[in-house]
């Protein structure tokens, strides 16, 4: 575990018994203007966080003019996301939007949205999360200092490689790039490939050098972060989810004024419903782009060998099942498979 998931733990154990304190001071005044830092890793403008990030940012500040400041840094040009999570913690920042798949020493339910081929596309996602089961995942960090608001939704991953890779046997050996989640490590190990954690920031670089082989994300994080210029593969397998647990730091939700926060509220549950309607598209996009730059080759898997993916990382569900709850894997299998 690296020091700053030590960290992270810790506080979040700190937080549990005495309280996280939130730097900004929404409750010292009523003149103080409410400011709300919320740095991301991905593009501002061709990504579905990245949009409705800055949609938030644009009706918060037309709400509430001159009262909440709403200061979005995409890129990870204020931090990463490990940083993110203890900065959120100690109340340096006041709102994220991470993957789920970076919570896995926090919470253990996040890790049903990393578990391979459970969901077969966003629609099930998003039955899931609006379920009851799925919902109460929402307060699966109260206690730890944050506070859930929101999933929003990027899209569906797919692999990309230094060569085409049509049955797992093909990523043999291969150093593929994952996010911190223990379920995807475990993904990449059942398919004979080694995985290298490592943050989103740094995986062009990672490419280009030849650090690693292969990476797995959705179209739009790959386009947006020219990925595909940097490998020559990518095929469409439609495996994982990514998606994002939207929380702010608990302490400094609880000392808004009402107004704000019931303000607030409104407005996420308005950009949650926007963002996560434009995501589909976002995401088709990305592949469109990709494909017209001519510098990629996307490959169409068959059925055939997509039954061949599942089948070989079929272990990973059986290792992490008792983690997760039978409860919630059931209520997203049930989601998942209703049309
Ligand atoms: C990744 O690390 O690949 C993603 O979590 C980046 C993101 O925020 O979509």
């Amino acid at each position: 575990m690296s020091s700053t998931r030590n960290t992270v733990v810790a506080l979040a154990l700190a937080c549990l018994f005495s309280g996280c304190s939130a730097s900004n001071d929404a409750e010292s005044g009523v003149d103080d203007v409410i400011v709300i830092k919320f740095p991301h890793v991905v593009a501002p403008g061709t990504t579905p966080k990245g949009q409705a990030a800055a949609r938030f940012e644009e009706l918060v500040e037309a709400r509430f003019p001159g009262r909440v400041d709403v200061e979005v840094y995409p890129s990870a040009q204020l931090m990463n996301d490990d940083d993110s999570l203890e900065a959120l913690a100690f109340g340096e920042i006041q709102m994220i939007a991470v993957s789920l798949s970076k919570f896995d020493r926090l919470t253990q339910s996040f890790q049903v949205f990393d578990l391979p081929f459970l969901f077969s596309d966003i629609a099930a996602v998003e039955r899931f999360q609006k379920s009851p089961e799925g919902r109460s995942l929402l307060t699966a960090l109260d206690g730890s200092g944050f506070h859930g608001l929101a999933f929003w939704h990027n899209g569906m991953k797919h692999f990309g490689a230094d060569r085409p890779l049509h049955l797992p046997e093909d990523a043999q050996g291969l150093r593929f790039r994952i996010m911190e989640s223990d379920v995807l490590q475990a993904q990449i190990e059942a398919i004979g490939s080694s995985p290298q954690k490592m943050g989103f920031e740094e995986v062009y670089q990672a490419l280009q050098t030849g650090a690693i082989d292969a990476q797995e994300n959705t179209w739009s994080n790959i386009y947006s972060s020219k990925f595909h210029e940097v490998q020559p593969y990518f095929m469409v397998s439609n495996h994982g989810y990514v998606g994002y647990f939207v929380a702010v730091n608990a302490q400094f939700w609880s000392s808004l004024p009402e107004d704000v926060r019931l303000g607030l509220e409104e407005i996420m549950a308005e950009v949650t419903e926007w963002g996560n309607a434009r995501s589909i598209t976002i995401n088709e996009e990305g592949r469109a782009k990709m494909l017209e730059s001519g510098r990629t080759e996307i490959i169409e898997l068959t059925d055939e060998e997509l039954v061949v993916w599942q089948d070989s990382v079929q272990t990973v569900w059986d290792q992490f099942s008792d983690e997760i709850g039978s409860e919630i894997i059931e209520a997203a299998q049930r989601e998942a498979v209703r049309r």
